[in-house]
């Protein structure tokens, strides 16, 4: 059997990734489907016409890694697709984030991110395919989004640095940067001391297009895949300006 693994399906992009995938596999049996809400989870059985296997994890919690792995073992399925698309951000200052919530974006964004990469690699083979959603906030330092921005540099340094060490064994890792996208996040990412700490935002992309994007860019083996022309632009711009101009520009963008 071969398995799509899906995290952060019960909501947003992750399930319009999961509505979405079935276009772009041919070889895929069943999703398993990842979040915390099954109740939500349970609801992608009638997105799509491939099977989907519910799994209540918190990849915060390092136990659920192992119970991914045990599953893994037991089905001894091939891991043909895999998307790493649970994470949250909040907005505001250091002081304005809890430090449990702090840690926790850093647990879920990167550590989780990492460690379910891990436990699924010995279970794909050459074609297999992985995608990790990232965010345009990994160009630049992103002040009231320190730490969320800062976790996603990590994503993207990390999923290029697999797409060349995998290149090898035909595994291809495609890293998916969007700009802001009309989901949860928001609800999440306000529930802060400061709610109203970043309120302006600009070209607002919706999750269908988004998925649509990023699984093209999966299905071609593309390194990296920046959805929207101005944030393409914005990712040159990055390179190009100095990093005090660009920080006060984005907090100037927000007043
Ligand atoms: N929306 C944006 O503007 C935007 C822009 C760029 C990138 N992104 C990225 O896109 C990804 C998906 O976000 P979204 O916009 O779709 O937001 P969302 O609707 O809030 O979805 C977040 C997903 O992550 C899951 N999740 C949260 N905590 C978890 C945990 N401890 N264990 C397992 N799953 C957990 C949530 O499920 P449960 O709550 O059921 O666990 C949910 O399925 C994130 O990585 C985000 O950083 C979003």
């Amino acid at each position: 059997m071969s398995i799509a693994i899906v995290t952060g399906a019960s909501s947003g992009i992750g399930t319009e990734l999961v509505r979405q995938l079935e276009s772009y596999t041919d070889n895929v049996d069943e999703i398993w489907a990842i979040a915390r809400r099954e109740n939500l989870l349970e609801e992608l059985k009638s997105k799509t016409k491939l099977k989907v296997k519910p799994i209540p994890l918190d990849l915060t919690d390092l136990k659920s890694l192992d119970t991914l792995s045990q599953m893994l073992n037991e089905a001894k399925s091939e891991v043909s697709v895999l998307i790493n698309c649970a994470g949250y951000g909040k907005f505001g200052s250091w002081a304005d984030i809890e430090n449990s919530e702090a840690l926790g974006m850093i647990d879920l964004n990167c550590r989780a991110l990492v460690g379910v990469t891990n436990v699924a690699l010995p279970f794909m083979k050459s074609g297999s395919k992985i995608l990790q959603v990232c965010s345009i906030s990994s160009f630049q330092p992103l002040p009231l989004m320190s730490v969320y921005a800062a976790s996603k540099v990590f994503v993207l340094n990390y999923s290029r640095a697999l797409w060349k060490e995998l290149r090898p064994r035909g595994i291809t890792v495609t890293t998916l940067c969007p700009g802001w996208v009309d989901t949860a996040f928001f609800k999440t990412a306000t529930a802060t001391k400061n709610p109203k700490a970043v309120t302006k935002y600009t070209f607002m992309q919706s999750p269908e297009r988004v998925v649509k994007q990023g699984l093209t860019a999966m299905k071609k083996g593309r390194m990296l895949s920046i959805v929207g022309f101005q944030n393409k632009l914005l990712y040159v711009m990055n390179k190009l300006l100095p990093v005090k101009m660009v920080m006060s520009t984005w907090i100037k963008t927000q007043k």
